[in-house]
């Protein structure tokens, strides 16, 4: 299906930008999930498939959660990616960088991470990024990569407000979906060839700089000896959150942490 015209111009002006990230795009109105529907199109393309959709009826999101995805409310899209091995404990972390930096070239608002790859604003998710490995092992393997950013307050329901946000609840006016789409797609393919040549050091500061938090904010995450906390004391060059407990020095390499203040 094309792509609708609010998406297709600003895709198209900035085309040029976006490989080797977006070589492709496929474009529904509905689908169950865009990480599913990219797998089953990859027997037509490999690295750089972009699935974009207007609604997903099964979005899902982090630890089995549920990403809700209303027709219009939201940015709902998943690529497949085939980085070396080596790039590839650093990949959410950079598409990360990209979203904020997307986000704030689009619109001027200015999101911040939390480890490892949540966008809020303030307190509130604004968008999440999810990866997942697909034919893990073999010659075929490929990581799917989905982002959903919620454009409007619609995207979300309204009990999880308190812990939700909108590009348009921020900005207190309407957004340009296709600009937020194309410049965060810009964004994350400026970081994702930062990662491809081998510049982790550039991808970690400029994710560093995006996450305040990763310093000196006391958080609580689950283990399966029990709930720990400890003060945050930055990612190290694996990309892992460090956090110094009464015990030292914890290194997390994935999970996430609860904000405790
Ligand atoms: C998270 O839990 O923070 C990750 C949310 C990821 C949601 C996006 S929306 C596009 C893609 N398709 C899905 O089903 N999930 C991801």
């Amino acid at each position: 299906m094309s792509l609708p015209d609010e998406l297709a111009g600003p895709l198209s002006r900035e085309w040029a930008q976006l490989a080797p990230l977006v070589t492709r795009v496929h474009w529904v109105a509905t689908t169950e999930s865009t990480m599913d529907l990219v797998q089953t199109m990859t027997g037509q393309a490999r690295e750089g498939l972009l699935v974009v959709a207007d609604e997903q009826t099964a979005g899902r999101g982090r630890r089995g959660r549920v990403w809700a995805s209303p027709p219009g409310a939201g940015l709902y899209f998943s690529v497949l990616l085939t980085p070396p091995m080596k790039a590839i404990a650093l990949l959410t972390l950079t598409v990360g960088v990209g979203v904020v930096n997307g986000i704030a070239a689009a619109t001027g608002l200015p999101a911040q991470l939390k480890w490892p790859n949540d966008v809020l604003v303030g307190r509130r998710k604004l968008a999440g990024i999810l990866a997942e490995g697909i034919a893990v092992g073999t010659p075929e393997q490929a990581v799917v990569l989905g982002v959903g950013l919620n454009i409007s307050a619609g995207a979300y329901p309204p009990e999880i407000a308190v812990r939700a946000t909108s590009l348009e609840t921020e900005l207190g006016r309407a957004v340009d979906r296709g600009e937020v789409l194309a410049q965060t797609l810009v964004a994350i393919a400026h970081w994702y060839r930062a990662l491809l040549e081998a510049r982790y050091d550039e991808v970690l500061e400029a994710w560093r700089s995006a996450a305040p938090s990763a310093v000196g904010t006391t958080v609580e995450w689950t283990t399966p000896q029990g709930p720990q906390i400890g003060v945050t004391a930055g990612v190290d060059d694996a990309g892992a959150l460090l956090v110094r407990t009464s015990q030292g020095i914890e290194r997390l390499i994935a999970g996430e942490v609860t904000w405790t203040l």
